[in-house]
């Protein structure tokens, strides 16, 4: 493939400042689709539809179809992997997930190989969503960020993260090994799916915020650090994004220390601190509110203009802030999608 007729995603990562971003949405997959409502309806429970390679194809084909996304990202849930590691994870009805008792670490720690196997099903999805998918629109397979995983593992659902917090502080060695164990089952788990078809690889660290410096650089820093390490020594070279959603003025610490090639921001970080990120040739993603994306009208318009102007200067890849929103209007994102493809913008 020639460097031109890459996927426009690939080369933002690459670095490249194209004549529009490319785009693609956290959650563009879910029930602000009614094809999704109606294949989900027919899933036993989400576990089990993740575990469907058939169906969960399926699902993240449906927004590449109803959309001129430039990229689909494979449907599954960090919450898959505590599950192949042992730990019980379920997703009650309107309540989000729980999960059960955290096992002794070492427990966690006999079963990183096995977890790889267990999560084949999720390599089985990448590679039919790679066979159907036009080689113009890129493939992104992802995990969640170990403290996000471990915040949930420990607390046993999802909550202000106080008690993974005060765990950090009053059992740091257990933490570590804990985060050890995420760490390389991890890694191993972005392998296999880059060997099944992803082409970048995402790591949501959806619960950064509030993290002391050091605990930041001990619970985030660190450890995606050694993923990328660990991946990359295993001969992939599929691109990172790294998502450290809500660690502010640490944003930037993050971008230096961690070799990754793009982060995404939050719908919080100033346009200042995305063009310092470009202007050291860190290609940023973002970061669109998705609340402001449901409420649509003038606002929207306004907001999407912003970004583009501030941002696409640079290398760029437009996308929300977080997730987009269940009660999310299909045309909001139809109408911001068609904004973003429709022409070079002009600066
Ligand atoms: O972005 C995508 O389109 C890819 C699929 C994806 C899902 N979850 C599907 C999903 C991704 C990347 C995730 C990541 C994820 N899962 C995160 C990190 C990103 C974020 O949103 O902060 C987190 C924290 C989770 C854990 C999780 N899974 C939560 C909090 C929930 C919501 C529970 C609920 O009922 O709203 C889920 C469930 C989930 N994951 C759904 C989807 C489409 C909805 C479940 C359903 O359809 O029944």
């Amino acid at each position: 493939m020639t460097e031109t007729s890459q996927p426009l995603l690939l080369r933002a990562l690459a670095g490249e400042t194209l004549a529009r971003p490319p785009v693609w949405f956290m959650r563009q997959a879910g029930r602000s689709l009614p094809e999704y409502r109606e294949l989900r309806s027919r899933a036993v429970d989400f576990i089990a539809f993740c575990h469907n390679p058939e169906m969960a194809a399926e699902a993240t084909l449906q927004p590449m179809r109803r959309f001129p996304m430039d990229a689909a990202i494979v449907f599954a849930d960090i919450l898959l992997l505590p599950r192949a590691l042992g730990q019980d994870v379920w997703f009650a009805a309107g309540e989000g997930p729980r999960l059960g008792p955290l096992p002794p670490v070492e427990r966690l720690a006999d079963e990183i190989e096995a977890s790889t196997r267990r999560l084949s099903a999720v390599g089985e999805t990448l590679s039919r969503v790679r066979a159907a998918l036009e080689p113009e629109r890129a493939l992104i397979g992802f995990a969640g960020g170990p403290w996000t995983v471990a915040t949930y593992m420990i607390e046993g659902r999802g909550s202000d993260r106080s008690r993974a917090r005060a765990f950090a502080y009053r059992e740091p060695e257990l933490l570590d090994r804990l985060l050890d164990v995420l760490v390389d089952s991890t890694a191993r788990y972005l392998v296999m799916q880059a060997r099944s078809g992803a082409q970048a690889l995402k790591l949501f660290e959806s619960w950064a915020e509030g993290l002391a410096e050091d605990v930041f650089e001990r619970v985030v820093i660190r450890p995606h650090r050694a993923i990328v390490e660990k991946v990359r020594a295993a001969g992939v070279d599929a691109p990172f994004i790294g998502f450290p959603r809500g660690a502010g003025a640490l944003v930037e610490t993050y971008a230096a220390a961690v070799p990754v090639q793009a982060v995404a921001l939050d719908t919080q970080a100033p346009l200042a601190l995305g063009r310092r990120l470009q202007a050291r040739g860190m290609p940023i993603q973002g970061a669109l509110d998705n609340l402001l994306l449901q409420a649509g009208g003038p606002g929207l318009d306004a907001r999407v203009e912003t970004l583009l102007a501030a941002w696409s200067g640079g290398p760029y890849i437009f996308n929300l802030g977080h997730g987009v929103t269940p009660d999310t209007p299909v045309e909001h994102i139809d109408r911001v999608v068609q904004r973003v493809v429709r022409e070079a913008v002009s600066v």
